[in-house]
């Protein structure tokens, strides 16, 4: 890349990463108020969000909220879709308070294959029961207008040969409320524990996707272009036990490659859309930001890496792009 790329780099003190979409115009008169459950964690996350039938909703992510799935009721994690001028008038809006309604979003819940669900039930009841999947964590709404919303579940446990990749994560993709789509990184060992969904970005059909905890911690970043997922970043989702393999595994644990990710033309309308995806705790988390082409090969190196200079500052932690 020739220009310095443009993202704006915040590094934020909260534990939540709240990330935010195209503005409502959101005056303090006509104020409303919503809240979810007592234990719900309603509001971890929040985002604006036009779909593709341009209805205006504010998203908001309950990762403890509770969902009935396969009749029984999970603190799975749920979206809430709120309209705050749903039944309200001008007037109401001047007055203040009054109107809006909050509701969960439905069908954000596991597969109900007969299978899947029986044997999800039979060996990984007690921990849904106990700690869900933490859906609606990471909420992310696509820029501009008529755009998809990624609700993802960065817990959730993918079946694989007989067992289940526990924290494999995914995101749901939605085109409106009544189109929903699960985007799953492939199956490979590479995504067990990764957190795959903790970060999310997406622009032109492609859904990328973080996973920080891949790998002992080395993480991993992963594009799906139309529901297919490509090649990822992390040269071991092998089960190689090679001694250089483990030593290479060693030197990046705890890196978190794709805390955070954007997808932009960076620098311009005409560069080519780019993934940015930051590494906060890389070299004493000093942290850097790595580029990838949205078309990535197996193991694809960056394309150019911003460093953080200073040590502890974790550089990347969050990442904005225009
Ligand atoms: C979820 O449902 C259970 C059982 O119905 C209830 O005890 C719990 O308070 C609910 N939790 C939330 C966060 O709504
Ligand atoms: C799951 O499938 C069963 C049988 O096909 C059906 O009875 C049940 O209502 C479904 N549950 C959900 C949550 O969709
Ligand atoms: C779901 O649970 C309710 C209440 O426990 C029960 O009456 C109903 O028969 C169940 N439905 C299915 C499809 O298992």
């Amino acid at each position: 890349m020739g220009a310095r790329p443009c993202v704006v780099l915040v590094v934020m003190v909260v534990v939540a990463t709240v990330r935010w979409g195209q503005a409502f115009n959101v005056l303090p008169v006509g104020l409303r108020s919503f809240s979810g459950p007592p234990g719900s964690q309603f509001g971890f996350s929040v985002a604006l969000w036009k779909d593709v039938k341009n209805v205006k909703r504010v998203v908001v992510g309950a990762p403890s909220g509770n969902q009935t799935w396969a009749n029984i009721t999970f603190p799975l994690g749920a979206a809430y879709l709120c309209e705050p001028h749903l039944g309200t008038t001008d007037d109401d809006d001047d007055q203040g308070g009054g109107g809006g309604a909050c509701h969960v979003q439905p069908n954000l819940t596991p597969e109900n294959d007969s299978i899947y669900t029986r044997r999800l039930l039979s060996f990984y009841r007690y921990t849904l029961e106990h700690y869900g999947m933490a859906l609606g964590q990471t909420l992310v709404a696509e820029k501009g207008e008529g755009t998809k919303m990624m609700v993802c579940s960065p817990r959730y446990p993918e079946y694989f040969r007989d067992n289940y990749i526990v924290n494999n994560g995914m995101c749901y993709v939605m085109q409106d409320p009544t189109d929903v789509a699960a985007v799953k990184p492939p199956y490979n060992k590479a995504f067990k524990t990764s957190l795959t969904g903790y970060s999310v970005a997406s622009a032109e059909d492609n859904i990328v996707m973080g996973g920080p905890m891949a790998i002992h911690g080395c993480g991993l970043v992963i594009n799906c272009v139309k529901g297919r997922c490509g090649p990822f970043t992390t040269k071991f989702e092998t089960g190689n036990t090679d001694k250089e393999t483990i030593s290479k595994k060693k030197a990046c644990s705890d890196t978190y490659q794709g805390w955070a990710v954007q997808l932009a033309r960076f620098g311009g309308p005409s560069n080519p859309l780019t993934i940015a995806a930051s590494s906060p705790k890389t070299r004493n988390y000093k942290g850097q930001i790595s580029f990838f082409p949205v078309q990535m090969k197996s193991w694809q190196d960056p394309l150019h890496v911003i460093e953080g200079e200073e040590t502890g500052v974790l550089f990347g932690y969050a990442l904005a792009s225009p």
